[in-house]
């Protein structure tokens, strides 16, 4: 006869509090979509999962320092598309590798990106805002979340279509970003929908265009980039939380699997919804589905992104 055994530690984890590396400033996207997917993992887990920001280099420090965490399920982080993807070409000397130094545990959100300016940036429509970043790039300052961030990834790729060199305005986050923004201290951005949708319902931004091949449910008069003429410029993030290599998979199982029942939350998926996230379908919520990503976003950024001088 052959029980079945489930090693200890999966009987009794989580015994104290988590922490969720956090690597933007509080208020940013992927603090707030944390918080939302983490406050209803807590009660799953039985524990409080408490929200350490940790900032600078584009995410890349946080990051750093979650690889050398001990691997016992108390460290994990929130990465996404720069941490675990932008970073590996943009920083050759990256003290981690997104595949070699951590476990995947589950996609969070899919975060289309939007061209947004202050309010009273001149352009009325995206054909006017190209025209006039083309003609006064040298004067424009265009916010982001620090090199190899989200925000300075999708923008890079946005002057690259336009062949312009704006200056960069970097932040630790783009939730300072945007306040510097709704102030009028820089011109523009390019942001993850989650850290919009608030402000540009409120009035306080300008939203040129959204940068998928549809318009967003939470954002129905934004229109997208190809309706508004620059088809090319196609741009979506991705969150999701990891833990140091090593994690036990009896650990990673039960993260994976609390994770999932706060996706499939009715009051977690309408807040992420609100704040026009792509919840994971299903067959992309597993581990494996998250290294898969991992490598084709890693395959997909290098020939692109140049390391930063
Ligand atoms: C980014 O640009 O990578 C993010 O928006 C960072 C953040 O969460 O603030």
């Amino acid at each position: 006869l052959c029980a079945f055994v489930a090693p200890a530690e999966a009987q009794t984890y989580p015994t104290r509090g988590i922490t969720m590396i956090v690597p933007f400033a509080a208020g940013g996207p992927t603090d707030v979509i944390s918080r939302i997917v983490t406050s209803h993992m807590a009660q799953t887990l039985g524990q409080s999962i408490i929200i350490e920001n940790v900032v600078g280099a584009g995410g890349t420090t946080a990051t750093t320092r979650a690889a050398r965490a001990t691997n016992d399920g108390y460290t994990l982080i929130t990465g996404h598309m720069g941490t675990h993807a932008a970073s590996v070409p943009l920083y050759p000397k990256l003290a981690y590798h997104p595949e070699k130094d951590f476990e995947p545990i589950a996609l969070l959100a899919g975060t289309p990106i939007l061209i947004l300016a202050r309010k009273d940036f001149p352009p009325k429509d995206l054909k006017e805002f190209v025209a006039y970043v083309k003609a006064n790039s040298e004067k424009l300052n265009a916010a982001h979340a620090g090199i190899g961030s989200v925000s300075h990834v999708s923008c890079e790729l946005l002057h690259s279509i336009l062949d312009i060199k704006p200056v960069g305005v970097p932040f630790n986050g783009t939730g300072p970003a945007m306040n510097a923004l709704v102030a009028g201290q820089v011109d523009y951005m390019c942001d993850q929908i989650v850290n919009a949708v608030p402000q540009i319902n409120a009035g306080t931004i300008k939203a040129y265009a959204i940068a998928t091949p549809e318009r967003n449910p939470s954002l129905p008069n934004v229109p997208t980039t190809a309706e508004a003429g620059l088809p090319a410029f196609q741009a979506q993030a991705w969150n999701a939380m990891f833990a140091p290599k090593g994690t036990s998979p009896a650990i990673i199982a039960s993260l994976n699997a609390a994770a999932i029942k706060a996706l499939d939350d009715e009051t977690v998926k309408k807040r992420l919804l609100e704040l026009g996230s792509v919840i994971p379908a299903p067959k992309d919520r597993t581990p494996e589905a998250l290294a898969a990503l991992v490598k084709s976003e890693i395959a997909k950024w290098s020939p692109v992104l140049k390391p930063a001088s």
